[in-house]
């Protein structure tokens, strides 16, 4: 064996067993795993739930699938009250989530040759006070609610996708683009913004990052899915935990945010109710490369407001 090929092998040997030790899978409804996990473990959750009325996920009692608006809030306020008692006192939410139409009485919706994972055999009825066309703006009522419930509410994110769907209408511009909001549990908590800060124009210095991300979709070929892409995932990682740190994704679908915490050294743990999609999950985890140097922009207190930056608590389950 040549010696190039040795260091081959020794590199796939130590990158399977980190993915495989760095990223837990619960499968599982997370109204009930979310109990099993104890207090102030995680240091940031980074997560898209199921949009409302947009995807059929297949299964009974889905989230997403309420015919009330109310109920899809307050189910996911229920969720994320469970997600803040997990999170550390420092920790972040970084939330994904897109505005959606009223279905127009629309009864439900044919798949799509690029995306087999938009047909629906249900479409919620317009919701009370609404009107057919009327733009829900469900991505701010979600993010009222957890403000109402206890969540700082920090900064909301546009995530501008240059790559958007076309759509065929006639009457209004196309959307090109979802919010990814980041909420607190606390008044201070750790952000590195350092580690996510841009280049200036003349590419002389560095810039705190602006709160609208430009990323294209990212193309996931085993997934009929919405997925997040990894550069949308990474600026949350790196700027809400430490390298080791430990995140959650309670919707974790393909494993996107537990790919991107091998890529960038931390430790994660998914829950996802569909076995098909931790199937996938894991096939994605097998081939995730973690980073062969340590992650210098993260070994130095800088302006983190937690007193404990470098503690990395047990999963505790
Ligand atoms: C928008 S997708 C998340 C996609 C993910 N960000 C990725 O990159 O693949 C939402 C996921 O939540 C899962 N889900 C829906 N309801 C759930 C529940 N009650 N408990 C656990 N997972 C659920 C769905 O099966 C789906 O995989």
């Amino acid at each position: 064996m040549t010696a190039v090929s040795l260091l081959d092998c020794a590199r796939n040997a130590h990158e399977n067993k980190a993915a495989e030790t760095a990223v837990q899978i619960i499968h599982g409804d997370v109204r009930e795993k979310l109990a099993d996990l104890a207090d102030e473990t995680f240091h940031c959750c980074v997560t898209s739930p199921p949009y409302w009325g947009m995807r059929d996920y297949g299964y009974d009692g889905q989230i997403g699938a309420e015919a009330r608006i109310q109920d899809y809030i307050e189910h996911l306020v229920a969720v994320f009250r469970e997600v803040r008692r997990v999170l550390r006192n420092d920790g972040t939410l970084w939330l994904n989530i897109g505005n959606t139409y009223t279905s127009g009485g629309r009864t439900w919706r044919q798949s799509d040759v690029k995306n087999a994972g938009r047909a629906m055999s249900y479409r919620p009825d317009t919701p009370e006070g609404l009107k057919p066309k009327d733009l829900i703006g469900v991505a701010w009522m979600l993010a009222m609610a957890l403000q109402l419930d206890g969540w700082y509410l920090r900064s909301d994110i546009i995530w501008h996708k240059p790559n958007c769907q076309p759509e065929s209408v006639k009457d209004r511009v196309t959307v090109a683009h979802e919010y990814l909001f980041m909420l607190s549990k606390s008044e201070s908590y750790y952000f590195d913004q350092d580690a996510i800060k841009e280049p200036t124009a003349d590419g002389k210095t560095r810039k705190n990052k602006r709160s609208i991300w430009s990323i294209n979709t990212e193309p996931c070929k085993e997934a009929h899915f919405a997925v997040f892409p990894r550069a949308l995932v990474q600026p949350c990682l790196l700027s809400g935990s430490p390298r080791d740190g430990l995140v959650l994704d309670p919707f974790f679908g393909s494993g996107t945010v537990g790919v991107v915490a091998v890529e960038t050294g931390r430790r994660c743990v998914g829950i996802e109710l569909k076995a098909d999609y931790i199937e996938i999950a894991r096939q994605r985890l097998r081939n995730a490369i973690p980073p062969l140097m340590p992650d210098l922009a993260a070994t130095a207190p800088r302006n983190a407001t937690s007193r404990e930056r470098y503690t990395t608590p047990s999963l505790g389950l």
